[in-house]
């Protein structure tokens, strides 16, 4: 059966805030940065292979072995628990011909082995066996472990990972990137919830498409109807953080009349499940909010995840992008330890009621995009405030990074990690791909510029 409720609570919107004065508005980057592919290419080396990003919670990995796979901007990589119930992070490469290493979307084995020619690495990455391999002259086993990424797991057991390379100028330690983070996420109890379920939608859009609307609640009357009903949208606040922002909204804490005659079960089910009708007696009757029992944590990280936290269920969103205009969104919730079946469903079927709404409102939006006649809009300096915060982080560290590559005249790949080829001939080889490459911007190029 559940624990007795914690005394942890999501804190109430600051009350100072709307206080500020409404500076003028932004505009939105243009629209051709939704739709090219080129622009896309250099995002990825520009943000996606210097953040940290969210992947998973601890909780999943049970035991050694246990591992989990994924592609994030075009980077296939899993995560495993090793011996020492630490998580490791590799690129899924192998370092003999790069097939491969693991197959599946998730699984468990203290030996993950390459079905191509055999290779096999332990939990740490270490190359423990290359068949025929032992008494080739110069070959050191040493040098060929599986490429690592890092990783970082936070006290709360939230799992990030980070593709740029440690010796980079632009590698960012977590605690500097998500500064404060680990603390405002204490205000939840994770350790209170398990894994449940996990689903995707694959849209035909740009991945800032969906962050435009995760960003802002301005969209919420019109186009989520149920919401109003469990929370204050008056007090919903975007407070930008550092590189994450916090949305507040003030719970409705008041009892509420609920007419038991005249409402449907549909009617009366919040916006995330709670507060299912009751067969009888039908009658007025006063209840607490279906929306549950405190105010919101909802967490954006930039650049493309949320985790979303409400008392019967927290859930993350991974917004993944494929190319310029396609995106998965995935989701994984997780559930109120003992919570009953019913009250999971219920969770889950507002969930995706709710996301189906974004995600329909993102495939709208992005055809216009895409037709070539709209370019930039007017951001609300208060309501889209979230917009603006994200927004002008993709313009710095793309224009930062695009004044590099200008400068080195190439293009720069910070995830490369194939630097150790000490090989005077690959060296060689790799200059005239390097040369023939040069002055193109495509982030498909692997090259170490
Ligand atoms: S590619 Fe993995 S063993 Fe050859
Ligand atoms: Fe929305």
């Amino acid at each position: 059966m559940a624990t007795v409720s914690v005394a942890k609570t999501p804190s109430a919107p600051p009350v100072d805030f709307k206080n500020e004065p409404l500076l003028a508005g932004e505009h939105t980057l243009p629209a051709s940065w939704w739709t090219s592919e080129k622009i896309y290419d250099l995002e990825k080396r520009a943000i996606f292979y210097k953040s940290w990003m969210f992947t998973v919670h601890s909780s999943r990995f049970k035991k050694a072995g246990d591992y989990f796979s994924y592609t994030v901007a075009g980077i296939n990589f899993f995560i495993i628990k090793n011996k020492e119930g630490e998580l490791k992070a590799f690129h899924n490469v192998c370092r003999h011909r790069a097939y491969p290493v693991v197959r599946k979307d998730e699984g468990s084995s203290v030996v993950v082995g390459c079905k191509y020619h055999g290779w096999s690495y332990n939990t740490d990455g270490k190359l423990t066996k290359a068949p025929h391999f032992d008494n080739v002259e110069g070959f050191e086993k040493d040098e060929n472990s599986l490429y690592p990424i890092n990783i970082h797991t936070t006290t709360q057991g939230l799992v990030f990972v980070n593709f740029c390379q440690k010796d980079n100028e632009d590698f960012v330690p977590f605690d500097d990137w998500f500064s404060g983070l680990s603390t405002e996420l204490d205000e939840f109890d994770f350790g209170d919830y398990d894994y449940h379920m996990s689903y995707e939608l694959d849209g035909d859009f740009n991945w800032k498409t969906l962050m435009d609307g995760y960003q802002e609640c301005y969209h919420c009357p019109t186009a989520h109807p149920g919401l109003s009903t469990a929370f204050k949208m008056e007090t919903y606040q975007v407070v930008p953080k550092s590189r994450y922002c916090r949305h507040y909204a003030e719970i409705v804490k008041e009892k509420v009349e609920i007419d038991n005659e005249e409402k449907d079960a549909d009617e009366e089910s919040s916006w995330f499940g709670f507060g299912k009708k009751k067969e009888a007696p039908k009658k007025v009757e006063k209840k607490q909010n279906p929306g549950g029992e405190f105010n919101g944590l909802w967490v954006y990280l930039f650049p493309s995840n949320g985790v979303n936290c409400y008392s019967p269920a927290w859930y993350s969103i991974r917004v993944l992008p494929i190319t310029a205009t396609r995106t998965i969104l995935h989701y994984d919730i997780y559930t109120k330890k003992g919570l009953d079946d019913t009250a999971k469903k219920e969770f889950v079927d507002f969930l995706q009621l709710v996301e189906l709404e974004d995600f329909n409102l993102c495939q709208l939006t992005q055809k216009n995009l895409n037709e070539g006649v709209y370019s930039t809009g007017y951001l609300h300096p208060n309501k889209e405030r979230g917009v603006v915060y994200y927004q002008n982080i993709v313009a710095e560290m793309v224009k930062k990074h695009f004044a590099k590559e200008q400068e080195a005249g190439k293009s720069i790949n910070p995830a490369f990690v194939g630097h150790a080829a000490k090989n005077p001939n690959v060296q060689e080889l790799e200059a005239i791909c390097n040369k023939l490459e040069c002055g193109g911007s495509s982030g498909e190029s692997k090259l170490d510029w």
